[in-house]
């Protein structure tokens, strides 16, 4: 479902309130769709792997991101120069170049060595807290190598334009605007367009970031399904994909569409 694509779900509520039993339903419903799934448990009670239908035994048997968190921090880091070693890496450490990324369901050490299939369920667990583990900094170093796996997760074609419209919400709202009014446009019409100059340069900047980038073009193209186009550093436009290479398209991406349009001043873009 598309509104899938935009919402974070949170369970809050008292000790013994169903928070587990209710993910553990959410996530089984999510598995049985056949989405890419990967389920976490950062509980303190680790009760998830139980609640997806694990016996005592195997819940007790599954390998532990808390065990493993020298060889999470290891490969993670790869050959990042800014990073000399595990020991330097914490959880709020960012990946950079040379850093290893990961996908919610490619093939790689970490998740070949945490992750294991429960009832279904691709499952990695922090591993239960010990009276050791009693005090702030053991606990977070448990929650922490959650907290790293995320921040090296490359994110999926949805939740990528999420992070798009939030970071970027005037260029997310021109964008929208246009591909809906393209949706509801007659067939014939081959495009929508938005004309309006961006009230400040941060606006523009906005615009810029989106539309120069291939990646966040592209995604926010295919989320859309539609062409951009971009004249004069403000004009945008969304075409129908059938329409490109068409008469209106070639117009709005020539030479002579940018030259006739395009105001005397250099813009601080
Ligand atoms: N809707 C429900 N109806 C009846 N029993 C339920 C329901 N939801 C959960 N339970 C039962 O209540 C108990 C506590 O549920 P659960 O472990 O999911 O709570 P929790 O909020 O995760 O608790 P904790 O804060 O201790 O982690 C379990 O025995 C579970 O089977
Ligand atoms: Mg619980």
């Amino acid at each position: 479902m598309e509104w899938m694509e935009h919402v974070k779900i949170a369970f809050v509520g008292k000790g013994g309130s169903g928070k587990t039993t209710l993910s553990s339903l959410l996530i089984r419903h999510l598995a049985s769709t056949g989405r890419p799934l990967l389920a976490v448990d950062a509980d303190i009670n680790q009760h998830l792997a139980t609640a997806l239908g694990a016996t005592e035994a195997e819940a007790a048997a599954l390998p532990t991101l808390g065990g493993r968190l020298a060889f999470v921090k290891d490969y993670l880091r790869g050959s990042n120069p800014r990073i000399g070693s595990s020991e330097e890496m914490i959880k709020t450490t960012p990946p950079g170049s040379g850093s290893r990324l990961l996908g919610i369901d490619d093939d790689n050490p970490v998740w070949r060595e945490c992750v294991r299939l429960v009832r279904g369920v691709r499952l990695a667990v922090t591993g239960p807290f010990e009276d050791a583990d009693l005090g702030v900094a053991c606990y977070h170093s448990k929650v922490g190598a959650v907290e790293l796996l995320l921040n090296h997760l490359v994110d999926g074609k949805g939740e990528y334009v999420v992070v798009v419209r939030d970071s970027l919400p005037y260029a997310w709202q021109v964008i929208s605007t246009v591909a809906a009014q393209l949706e509801d446009a007659d067939r014939e019409v081959p495009f929508a367009d938005h004309e309006v100059a961006p009230p400040s340069e941060e606006h523009r900047g906005q615009l810029l970031r989106a539309l120069a980038s291939d990646a966040i073009r592209g995604g926010l193209e295919r989320h859309f399904g539609v062409r951009l186009a971009f004249q004069n550093c403000h004009r945008v436009a969304a075409f129908r994909p059938a329409a490109v290479g068409g008469a209106s398209y070639e117009a709005f991406v020539s030479p002579r569409g940018q030259l006739l349009n395009q105001s005397p001043e250099l813009r601080d873009c």
